[in-house]
Order: structure tokens, then sequence, then C-alpha cells
């Protein structure tokens, strides 16, 4: 029979550097009222120059590996999601395997936006059901500062920098913690020109001795992005719980992508969960696109907020546009 997976152990990291609205306030023509009552964030952290995503996946990683009791060698594969990699090539995961100290194993990136993470699960999942024997480790990381247009002030407000990773390996039974009951992914590339980062591209290749300009950052139709996001989560939420023949009452967290809270509001009328058991650290860390919902589930986990026997609902949504919904049972 196929091994099923659960995740053996979670770790996040953000960088020191906290920036507030009022910082923001300095730089750009906004206020921290504006800020606060449009998107609920309060403070981002930021890597300084010279830090890549891969240093940030490194510290959680080691933090993902410490609470799996394991070590880096025990690891069999490497996957990163992220939109903002240290480079093109080399891959993020080939850098972190090897900041890791552990050469030969695969490792690869993987891009799929806000949805990164849970795109990742997915391949680790396979992974494990492939090679029952593998650990594989997720770790979603996005340096959004090096890819942020501090002259657009409608998107420069939203994002900060952060890493979350798991170990992904079998578990023998039902009662296994951590267990990944479901994963629902989807994508509609139709609405791809809602949310992009062009520049540099094959189709928007950088020429050598001229300036960048606007598309080599994070451009984005607000409002746009706004509904898809509530109606695209919804939609997939719903669907995984039917799916595993459960209702949102049977869901003791709900842990949406970390974008904007009037969104996270949004999908929680929708599905008619109360504020109370869906968790939010947008205000602590905007929109750290994949690494924002492994950031979010260990730091519930790390507050009490999922303990033994708890049913979890991760969702999110992003570029391309990919949606994803997974169920986990501790
Ligand atoms: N400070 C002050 N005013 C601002 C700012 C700012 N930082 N940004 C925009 N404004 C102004 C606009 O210029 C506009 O002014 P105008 O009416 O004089 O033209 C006004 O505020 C309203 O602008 P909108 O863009 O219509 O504001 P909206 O209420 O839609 O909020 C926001 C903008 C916060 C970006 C919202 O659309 C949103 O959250 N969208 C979803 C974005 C998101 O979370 N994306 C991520 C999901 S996918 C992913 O994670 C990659």
């Amino acid at each position: 029979m196929t091994k099923q997976s659960a995740l053996k152990g979670l770790g996040f990291h953000v960088p020191d550097k906290i920036v507030s609205n009022q910082d923001l306030e300095k730089i750009i023509d906004t206020t921290d009222e504006w800020i606060t009552t449009r998107t609920g964030i309060k403070t981002r952290h930021y890597a300084e120059p010279g830090i890549g995503t891969s240093d940030l996946a490194l510290e959680a990683s080691l933090k993902a590996l410490k609470d799996a009791g394991m070590s880096p060698g025990d690891l069999t594969h490497i996957i990163v999601p992220t939109f903002t990699p240290d480079s093109y090539v080399p891959s993020a995961g080939c850098i972190l395997q090897h900041k890791l100290g552990i050469p030969g194993i695969p490792s690869y990136d993987i891009a799929a936006a806000c949805s990164g993470f849970l795109y990742g699960l997915e391949n680790a999942r396979a992974l494990v059901a492939l090679h029952p024997e593998a650990n594989v480790l997720v770790a979603a990381s996005e340096v959004i500062s090096s890819r942020t247009n501090f002259k657009d002030r409608s998107t420069c407000v939203l994002f900060g920098d952060g890493a979350g990773a798991v170990v992904v390996g079998a578990c023998d039974n039902a009662a296994s913690p951590g267990r990944i009951i479901d994963i629902l992914l989807t994508a509609d590339g139709a609405l791809g020109e809602l949310l992009t980062v062009k520049g540099g591209g094959s189709c928007t290749p950088p020429l050598l001795d001229t300036t960048i300009g606007p598309e080599y950052f994070v451009q984005m139709e607000g409002r746009d992005v706004f509904k898809h996001a509530v109606r695209s989560m919804a939609t997939v939420c719903k669907d995984i719980l039917a799916k595993n023949s459960l209702s949102t009452d049977d869901i003791d967290l709900v842990i949406p992508h970390q974008a904007n809270i009037r969104i996270i509001q949004s999908l929680g009328k929708k599905l008619n969960v109360s504020p109370d058991r869906i968790f939010v650290n947008v205000d602590r860390y905007g929109n750290t696109s994949a690494a924002s919902v492994p950031i979010a589930l260990a730091e519930a986990r790390d507050q009490g907020r999922i303990t033994p026997g708890s049913k979890v609902l991760l969702t999110s949504f992003g570029g391309g546009f990919t949606c994803a919904s997974t169920l986990l049972q501790f």
C-alpha cells in the first residue's frame, strides 16, 4: 500500500530587521492608518543586503530538522518553493543543499508564487509514496524586498521576507501527528497577467547597459487579485473538505495565506469559520509569499494553537494564479 506522509518537524525564520509602517511613511507617500485599515499589516521583516533566500531557508531548515530530531544527513531530497531565488542558476535548492553540507541529494526549486509551499508539500508526498524511506525538506523562502518597487506605494507596503520549513516523511498509521490527510492544487494561467514579475524573463530579457524598469518588481492589480484570492481559496477549501467528507465544524484551525487581513476575514465569512479558529500573523510579517503558510503553521504550533488531535486546514493563493488547500491531522 502507498505510504502516507506526515510533517516530522517544523521551523521558521525571519530576518532581524523590522520595518514598521512609520518607517515606510518616511520613504513613500503613505500612512500607518492607510496600511493598517487596508491590509492589517503593522510591521514586516527585511533581509540585509547580500542575504539570500537560501540563507533564510537554511535557518528555518535547521530548526525544522532539530524539531524532527534529525540531522542534515538524514535528508534525501530538498525542495525550495520561492519566486525570489538567490539566482536563476544555480537554484536556491542546490545552494541550500551546499550550505547544509549534504552533497548528492536531489535539490530543486518550485515556482508557484504564494502557493509554492503547498505545491512543495504535494511533491514531497509524491516522493514519499515512491520512496518510503525518503525524508524530504520543503523549505519555502523569500527575500521579496529584493523585488519590491519602493516607488509603487500600492505594492511596496504589502511584502516581507522570511522562511518556513518542514521535513516530510512516511508515517505508519492514521494516528501519526502531522499526518497529511489530503492536498488539493489548482491553477488558472488565464489570469496570470494580474500579478507579475516579468523583468529578466525570456520574454522581457535584461539588456546590457540599460536601466531596469518597474517590470522587474512585483506588479499587481490589487482589487482583482483580492477578489480572486477570496473566491479561489474558499472554493479549494470547500472542495477538499467535501472530498474528505468533512465540514468546517471538524476543523480546529484554519491557516490561510497571510496576504491581507481583509482577504482572511472575507474567507472566514465565506467558510463560516469564526475568527478564533483562523490563525493570523500578517500584522507582524506582511505577505511573505511562499513562506507565509509554513511560518504561520510553525508559529501556531509554537503558540499552542495546534495540539494533539487538532485538524488543521491550510490554504494559499498566489501569482499564476495558483491556489491550494491541505488538510493535516495532528
Ligand atoms: N498608502 C496610501 N494610499 C495608497 C496606498 C498606500 N500605501 N496604496 C494605494 N493607495 C491609494 C491609491 O492611490 C488610491 O488612491 P485614489 O483613490 O486617490 O486613486 C486608493 O489608495 C485606493 O487604492 P486601491 O488600490 O483601490 O486600494 P484597495 O482598497 O484596493 O487596497 C490593496 C489596495 C491593499 C493592495 C488591496 O487591493 C489588496 O490587498 N489586494 C490584494 C493584494 C494582495 O494581498 N495580494 C497578494 C495576494 S497574492 C500574493 O500573495 C502574491
